[in-house]
């Protein structure tokens, strides 16, 4: 469920007409709902009422200020996966206790970060980082508290990019591996296990791989504690899809975050360990938009192609992951033409589908490409030396810009001349 809604026949955000963000902001610009963002992580925390739980919020769906003070103010902690994630976190005042440190390649300068900062866990992913992290952490006489993330080899998601958990990607530690590591970390005294970890993909919308995942983990906990090893959490990522399509939804029904959380009581029943949660997608990806103008149509004989001033470096995902986003029109009308919408960046591959059932659209009309608050500002990159869009969040009547357009100055200045092609 999300706050974009039809008022008087024109798209809303909360209260607010695009329109209006669209006249005063410009295009392409990213809009968020703090209403809908906050109903999302509070819709998470009630499914788990039952058993006190975490909930880590995963940074990089989408690391803006003024999201990640929703969260911090919610009360929820962050799932963290670089250092850039650790201190923007921090700069939005999520305590360094409430958050989760993940990622597979974490330098020596990352590790040091971490264990200054005192975060809540460090998730290991190899051993050789579990060995640097002990010496680290005993030359600065500082406790982390480490969970190993496990490779379960058991894959899910909804494209293989992002399928985390099989024996052929490389995030985690084998099982095996991990079980030997797990008794072995016990000799170094500045490193404090206190479990595991496991996040198999994302938009996961089959339950059964998660709950295989689940009690494959807790078994692999239950073996730890009976060799007399201390563990006390069980990290159990992120991963549940969304509906990217309102059809699919409705037939979903609203109750898939209860359906997890009672599979995942189900398979914890009994099991006395804390458990956390790294949601991104599920909390981001309905809370925004991507507001767009037309530019230009293009004719072709099979398609009819609308031109907008969004492309694939503002949203990749349909590029990178085949995704579609759904597009609405911010003008309400019959749904009378199929057009192939796609931006300016000269690729074949800068288009966000065919056959999307719009109402007539005019050069300098607005539209919306849906559910794209989760990994779409947060991938963007200035390719074809495009600006990066403007972020705007929404509250009620209110809005304000939470990233400014970058300027044409700004673009220029990031790179620099070396001294002989200065004169
Ligand atoms: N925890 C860890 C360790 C992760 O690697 C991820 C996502 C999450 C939590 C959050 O997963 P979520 O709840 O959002 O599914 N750019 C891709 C998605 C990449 C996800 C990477 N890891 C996309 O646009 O589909």
């Amino acid at each position: 469920m999300h706050h974009f809604h039809y008022r008087g026949g024109v798209l809303h955000a909360e209260n607010v007409d695009l329109r209006e963000i669209a006249a005063r902001v410009g295009t392409p610009v990213y809009v968020y709902s703090h209403a809908t963002i906050e109903r999302h992580l509070k819709v998470f925390r009630d499914a788990f009422a039952s058993r006190s739980v975490g909930l880590f919020y995963a940074v990089k769906a989408n690391g803006n200020l003024a999201v990640l003070k929703i969260v911090a103010q919610s009360g929820t902690g962050a799932d963290v996966v670089s250092q850039g994630e650790i201190r923007k976190a921090m700069a939005a005042d999520i305590a360094p206790e409430k958050i989760i440190y993940s990622g597979v390649g974490k330098t020596d300068e990352d590790l040091n970060f971490a264990i200054d900062a005192g975060l809540y866990q460090v998730n290991v992913e190899t051993e050789g980082e579990l060995m640097r992290l002990a010496t680290l952490a005993e030359q600065k006489k500082k406790q982390v508290a480490v969970a190993l993330r496990v490779n379960p080899a058991i894959g899910a998601g909804g494209h293989a990019k992002i399928t985390t958990g099989t024996e052929d990607n490389k995030f985690g530690i084998s099982t095996a591996d991990a079980m030997r590591l797990y008794k072995d970390a016990q000799h170094y005294p500045f490193l404090k296990t206190v479990g595991l970890a496991v996040h198999i993909g994302s938009q996961i919308h089959d339950l059964a791989p998660l709950r295989e995942t689940f009690v494959f983990l807790r078994k692999m906990a239950e073996d730890l504690r009976a060799q007399g090893l201390p563990l006390e959490r069980l990290d159990l990522g992120g991963g549940l899809g969304v509906f990217y399509d309102r059809e699919e939804e409705a037939k979903a029904g609203e109750n898939r975050v209860q359906a997890y959380a009672a599979m995942v009581l189900d398979v914890m029943h009994g099991f006395d360990a804390h458990l956390s949660f790294e949601p991104g997608r599920l909390i981001m990806a309905n809370a925004g938009l991507l507001l767009t103008k037309v530019i230009t149509h293009n004719p072709r004989a099979q398609k009819k192609f609308l031109i907008v001033d969004a492309a694939m470096n503002d949203l990749a995902r349909p590029a990178l992951y085949e995704a579609r986003h759904e597009i609405w029109p911010v003008k309400e009308g019959a749904a009378s033409v199929a057009y192939s919408v796609a931006g300016p960046v000269c690729e074949s591959g800068d288009t966000f589908g065919d056959n999307f059932m719009l109402p007539e659209q005019d050069r300098g009309d607005l539209v919306c490409l849906m559910s794209a608050g989760a990994y779409g500002s947060v991938m963007s990159s200035t390719y074809n030396q495009r600006q990066l869009a403007a972020e705007v969040l929404v509250s009620g009547d209110q809005w304000a810009v939470v990233r400014p357009r970058q300027s044409y100055d700004d673009l220029i200045r990031a790179d620099s001349l070396p001294p002989w092609l200065k004169a």
